[in-house]
């Protein structure tokens, strides 16, 4: 059973902060957030220690979430160990994860939206986009965020 899920991006301060943020918020709407331990990190380390882009605490915080206690950090050998389940925000973040497992970590590693809802597509980067790119990417995360819940928790 998958218990704990690790959310990544490039930078970790777009997107996978919100996959993060929100997949938390949804299971402890329904009461599940003891069930799952989730993170997120980042390919690149640029952005190691800074809190998520001021879009992404802007448009999670519209939608009644906070997310500017998160920290962005690399993703590490450790976290194929750590997580059950890695899942790339995009397919170069799911190549580059990929590249970069050490052999014999037990992580799964999925494309995020493919594992969550079957959709075969990445989420578009907004780091040089608008507020209305960050709230695209919003409502991709919500809807992504509630159907692998759901699945994680279909019996079977
Ligand atoms: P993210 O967006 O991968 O969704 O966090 C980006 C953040 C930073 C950079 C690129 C994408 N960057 O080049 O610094």
């Amino acid at each position: 059973m998958v218990r704990s899920v690790l959310f990544v991006c490039l930078g970790n301060i777009c997107r996978s902060p919100l996959a993060e943020g929100v997949f938390r918020a949804v299971a402890d709407r329904r009461g599940l957030g003891d069930r799952f331990e989730v993170d997120s990190a980042g390919t690149g380390g640029w952005h190691a220690g800074e809190p998520p882009h001021r879009r992404s605490i802007a448009v999670a915080a519209r939608h009644g979430i906070d997310i500017s206690g998160q920290r962005a950090r690399q993703l590490v050998a450790a976290d194929h160990e750590r997580f059950d389940l890695i899942l790339g925000l995009d397919e170069t973040n799911v190549a580059d994860i990929r590249a970069r497992a050490p052999s014999g970590g037990r992580a799964e590693v999925a494309l995020y939206r493919a594992h969550a809802e079957g959709v075969a597509e990445g989420v578009p980067d907004p780091y040089y986009g608008t507020e209305r790119d960050y709230e695209a990417v919003f409502e991709i995360v919500r809807r992504a965020s509630q159907a692998l819940i759901d699945r994680l928790t279909a019996k079977g």
